[in-house]
């Protein structure tokens, strides 16, 4: 049977991670997979999460099952981390399903899509995050993609988005990333998301938000902001939810798909569906990271130690960004880094050639996307400097 499978090659992003492994060179740098790293280059386990896993392992008296839709208590704490505290109106009107991941998120929301609209077609930036694509296509949606990003002033293209989203046709969804955007690092401004949620709200277009970066921009509720405006605006939404970075807890496979509906009675039906696809894709989800993310979030202490710890690794994050936009400047007298500063989260899309990333790694064991995406949470005081002043020269423009 298995013949006919040719071995592929490997995973452009992981593949890199398995080369990074095996450098033994002492220099090496590792900016390519998208995990948060403190001082010391470790993607430490959050005090927060370590204490409330071991409350949770001595309160915890069965293994057996949790719902197909996931843990309630999670659920409803999700809920509110991503819709704010002000949602008595919008919870009726919504189904919340917990799911393996922003991915599982993202592939549940696009299985519950092709149930209500076989065939239905998702707008897609470009660039995005290389696994959009295959997560909403292996859903059976169609994909489309418009420019996002102009490399040359390193911003978003309005008019091109706007365009593309004038002409979709009504129902069409749209992928879009809250903050933090991955690739670029690059998101709308306010003034430019009122722009976009206007053109979907008129041609009646449905988002579908992917949040997997909330509070690694500027703190949990301004990153979540977009979501929250278009919920105030729209009947129907959808949005993948991840905890992988913002609770550090990766492995467990943790996140939520939620569902906005015109009303209670859709939102029910919603739900259904949604138990139905999950049960054909996987039965239950996972029940270790939910677990720990409802233990601190249904805890106003923990959820206070959270929200310090995850305002310390933004601020990390955000200190290495102006390191370097300092070291580069120091490189390169006269050239204009602040757009470094400017962007939000871990990612900016460098914007030098496949060759120069390509040399980078084989002379100097910087690891980086092919793409030039840098993870710049892979910084630290000791390997900035080096990389500074070896990427200074190689950056476009003046
Ligand atoms: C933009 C974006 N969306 C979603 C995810 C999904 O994350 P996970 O499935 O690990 O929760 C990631 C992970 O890197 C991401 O970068």
């Amino acid at each position: 049977m298995f013949a006919t499978l040719e071995q592929l090659p490997p995973d452009p992003i992981l593949g890199l991670s398995a080369a990074f492994r095996e450098d033994p060179s002492p220099d090496k740098v590792d900016l390519s997979v998208g995990v948060y790293k403190d001082r010391a280059g470790n993607t430490p386990v959050m005090a927060v999460v370590k204490e409330a896993e071991q409350a949770l392992i001595a309160a915890q008296a069965t293994k057996v099952y949790l719902p197909a839709a996931g843990s309630p208590g999670f659920r409803e704490a999700i809920f509110r981390l991503v819709m704010g505290e002000d949602t008595q109106d919008l919870r009726p009107r919504s189904a919340v399903l917990q799911a393996a991941g922003g991915c599982g998120a993202l592939r549940l929301g696009a299985e519950l899509v092709q149930r209500a609209q076989p065939g239905a077609t998702i707008l897609l930036g470009d660039p995005t995050w290389p696994n959009h694509g295959p997560l909403l296509s292996g859903g059976g949606l169609q994909l489309a993609r418009h420019p996002y990003y102009d490399t040359a002033t390193r911003s978003v293209v309005l008019q091109p988005v706007l365009d593309a989203l004038e002409s979709a046709a009504a129902g069409t969804l749209v992928l879009l990333q809250a903050s933090c955007h991955n690739p670029t690092g690059v998101d709308p401004t306010p003034e430019q998301w009122g722009q976009i949620l206007e053109v979907i709200v008129a041609r009646r277009l449905v988002p579908f938000f992917d949040i997997a970066y909330q509070g690694l921009g500027v703190d949990p509720d301004t990153d979540a902001w977009p979501i929250r405006e278009a919920a105030r605006l729209l009947p129907e939404m959808l949005v993948a939810v991840s905890s992988s970075k913002n609770f550090g807890l990766y492995r467990e496979r943790t996140g939520a798909l939620l569902v906005l509906a015109q009303d209670r009675g859709r939102a029910s039906a919603i739900e259904s569906h949604a138990n139905k696809a999950a049960r054909a894709l996987y039965s239950m989800p996972p029940a270790h990271g939910a677990l720990i993310v409802e233990t601190i979030l249904t805890d106003a202490q923990r959820e206070t130690a959270w929200r310090n710890e995850l305002a310390g690794m933004c601020a990390h994050i955000r200190g290495l960004r102006s390191r370097l936009a300092e070291g580069i400047m120091a490189a390169r007298p006269g050239y204009d880094a602040s757009w470094i500063t400017r962007q939000q989260g871990m990612f900016s899309l460098l914007g030098i050639s496949r060759d120069e990333v390509n040399s980078l790694r084989e002379q100097h064991h910087i690891y980086m996307g092919y793409d030039s995406r840098a993870n710049l949470a892979g910084l630290n005081q000791d390997n900035l400097p080096r990389v500074a002043e070896l990427v200074a020269p190689l950056l476009p423009g003046d």
